[in-house]
């Protein structure tokens, strides 16, 4: 199948999936999305978008422009994006396309940064021209104050640019990620639940579990104006169960309490004892998180990503996310299943993200 052919798939699966079927996006998603694209509007912050090819992201170009949630710049062609999208208004989009741009600054700058690690001049001429390299650059030079990408790119063609140049913000070492569960309203456990790391780290050592567990309490304080109740999570509570996956998670809870003495933390905790009140205390009685968790860090990729599609498509909430977090400069993530909703939002959130 084409790809063109495979993400139409993709995108009219999700449009047609039951569990989204009749949801309007922005107002199930209710308040947080509202307030996030409020926020954005004020700062009026510059996003790259690279992949001009895909409709969902002209669309969504256009909506953020108009909105004026952001300044977008898209790469691209103006003439074949005019032709291949007719009827989208392109006014107000700064369009740069890096197959005609004095490619030598960006160039340089990518050889400059990768020559340890064997990248050549001619290398760095093509390799710039890219539009996930073009576009990382242009924030790495300050010409955007973020970027997001990934609606027709894997995850790791998203973020590895990101990692090699852009790198980690000072005092980070782990770039991770983090998802907002917006639980259906009425539900016991609150409205929204921040789930950590589901999209990027496959294999996190102690360290990064504890980087991963600062980052998600600091996305849910910042973008979702949580007070964050954090969870790291595993098969056993307390003890209950041993071994070295069990080893791993109480290792990061000493890391984390260490560089973080303020944040509320518990582990080792099954979901049930962070999440039920009458489960946490019996099973872990003395716990400060237990029973009340709003944050919860998944031990590793496979458990983290299997349990957010889960939540969503079995108990019907909305992901927010992949958002990345821990980049020196904001870079985000799109789902290649995302929606021009989807895509609104986070280039509102890598707004917000922005340190100035
Ligand atoms: N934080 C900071 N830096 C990192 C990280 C990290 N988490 N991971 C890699 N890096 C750095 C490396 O140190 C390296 O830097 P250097 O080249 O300057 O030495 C650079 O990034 C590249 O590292 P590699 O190990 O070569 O990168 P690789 O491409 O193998 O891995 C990646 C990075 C792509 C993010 C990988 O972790 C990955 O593929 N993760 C899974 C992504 C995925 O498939 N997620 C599931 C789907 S997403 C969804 O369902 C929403």
């Amino acid at each position: 199948m084409s790809i063109d052919k495979r993400e139409k798939v993709i995108y009219t699966d999700r449009e047609n999936c039951d569990c989204l079927k009749g949801r309007k996006e922005t107002s199930e998603m209710g308040d947080l999305v509202g307030q996030i694209r409020k926020k954005a509007k004020k700062l009026n912050r510059c996003i790259v978008l690279p992949e001009s090819n895909d409709g969902r992201v002209v669309r969504a170009a256009n909506m953020i422009t108009k909105q004026k949630i952001a300044r977008v710049i898209l790469l691209g062609n103006q003439e074949e994006i005019s032709k291949k999208f007719p009827n989208t208004d392109l006014k107000g989009i700064t369009i740069i396309d890096p197959k005609k741009v004095d490619i030598a600054p960006y160039a340089q700058l990518l050889f400059d940064l990768r020559k340890e690690k064997g990248m050549t001049q001619e290398m760095a001429q093509v390799l710039a021209r890219d539009p996930m390299y073009f576009g990382t650059l242009m924030v790495k030079r300050g010409e955007a104050d973020g970027m997001a990408g990934g609606a027709c790119h894997s995850t790791g063609d998203m973020l590895r640019p990101g990692m090699q140049l852009i790198k980690a913000a000072p005092g980070i070492s782990t770039v991770s990620s983090c998802f907002f569960m917006m639980l259906p309203k009425g539900s016991k456990f609150g409205e929204i639940l921040v789930f950590g790391d589901c999209a990027v780290i496959p294999n996190p050592m102690p360290q990064q579990l504890a980087d991963i567990a600062i980052a998600s309490a600091e996305s849910a304080k910042k973008l979702a104006g949580l007070t964050p109740k954090v969870a790291l999570l595993s098969f056993s509570t307390k003890g209950s169960a041993k071994g070295s996956a069990v080893d791993k998670v109480t290792a990061a809870l000493e890391i984390a309490k260490h560089a973080a003495p303020e944040l509320c933390i518990d582990g080792e905790l099954q979901a049930d004892a962070a999440l039920v009140s009458a489960i946490a205390s019996l099973k872990a009685p003395q716990s400060i998180v237990a029973g009340k968790a709003n944050v919860l860090i998944f031990p590793d990729l496979q458990s983290g990503n299997i349990a957010y599609k889960l939540v969503e498509r079995l108990a019907g909430a909305k992901a927010i996310g992949p958002i990345c977090q821990g980049f020196a400069k904001p870079l985000n993530d799109l789902s290649r299943g995302c929606s021009v909703e989807d895509i609104i939002t986070v280039v509102a959130i890598t707004a917000m993200q922005v340190v100035d």
